[in-house]
């Protein structure tokens, strides 16, 4: 359980329960405030359970030194921001020590590096505070990009993609499947296609589990599931393709 008010009667997260293997994408769906980011939040310790425990590697989150945790996991914030500064800088924001190679590399991954190379300088462009001088999707894919940086063994992404287009989403996650299959990814999204290929996805209402599966064992169970698909898809292909 997960009260941001410590009132018992005010649960924003109740009886939450799951496990997630070592590698694992595990997709969140859900309507808005149906507690996915409280959710997720809970994992670096941004907040507390204020019922039960969240572990990590079978050790309870509250067991770690603070600093060990969040080095080993990398979160892209719903509200991601980017700082004034180049782009390499803000690449190196969660990792100092990165090399120039390892920024493109991560940059590539989160289908980054070509939009980069085609600005006026590169890797050495600045940045304007807020990142008000790229896009939205370019910002979220830097933001990607910036968490890819510091070689998480847990990444997790907070509706990052929502101004991606779908193929652009798509090829970031063929990236996460092939060149970084042991970071366990948790995927927050409103596109059913952002999460469909999930080893699980978790379906939220009203700050509890409403379903978990894969995307074919909800979408023949799980009417919230269904309802969301079923919107987002027409004539068999994804609305937002068509
Ligand atoms: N910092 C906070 N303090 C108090 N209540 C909060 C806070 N953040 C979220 N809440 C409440 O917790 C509930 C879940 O919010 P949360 O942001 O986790 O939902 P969400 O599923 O991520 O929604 P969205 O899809 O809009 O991002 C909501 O009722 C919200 O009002
Ligand atoms: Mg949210």
């Amino acid at each position: 359980d997960f009260s941001y008010t410590n009132d018992p009667q005010k649960l924003a997260l109740k009886n939450v329960s799951f496990s997630v293997k070592s590698g694992e994408t595990v997709g969140i769906i859900g309507g808005t405030g149906s507690a996915k980011t409280s959710l997720v939040h809970l994992i670096p310790r941004l907040y507390d359970a204020t019922g039960g425990t969240v572990k990590v590697g079978g050790i309870d989150v509250r067991d770690y030194d603070m600093q060990t945790l969040r080095s080993e996991v990398a979160m892209v914030l719903q509200k991601n921001i980017l700082f004034s500064g180049t782009i390499k800088d803000n690449l190196r924001w969660g990792n100092p020590a990165a090399t120039d190679a390892e920024l493109m590399t991560a940059a590539r991954q989160a289908q980054a590096d070509e939009f980069i190379q085609r600005l006026p300088d590169g890797y050495d462009t600045y940045i304007e505070e807020g990142g008000t001088n790229v896009s939205g999707g370019q910002r979220q894919r830097l933001c990607i990009a910036r968490a890819l940086v510091k070689q998480p063994k847990i990444l997790i992404l907070d509706d990052s993609t929502s101004a991606v287009d779908t193929r652009t989403d798509s090829l970031i996650r063929t990236a996460f499947k092939e060149e970084i299959p042991n970071t366990t990814k948790f995927i927050i999204a409103q596109r059913v296609s952002s999460v469909q290929d999930a080893d699980k996805i978790i379906v939220m209402e009203s700050g509890s589990v409403n379903g978990i599966g894969t995307h074919d064992e909800l979408l023949a169970t799980n009417t919230i599931y269904q309802e969301v698909y079923y919107s987002q898809t027409k004539g068999g292909k994804i609305a937002d393709e068509a």
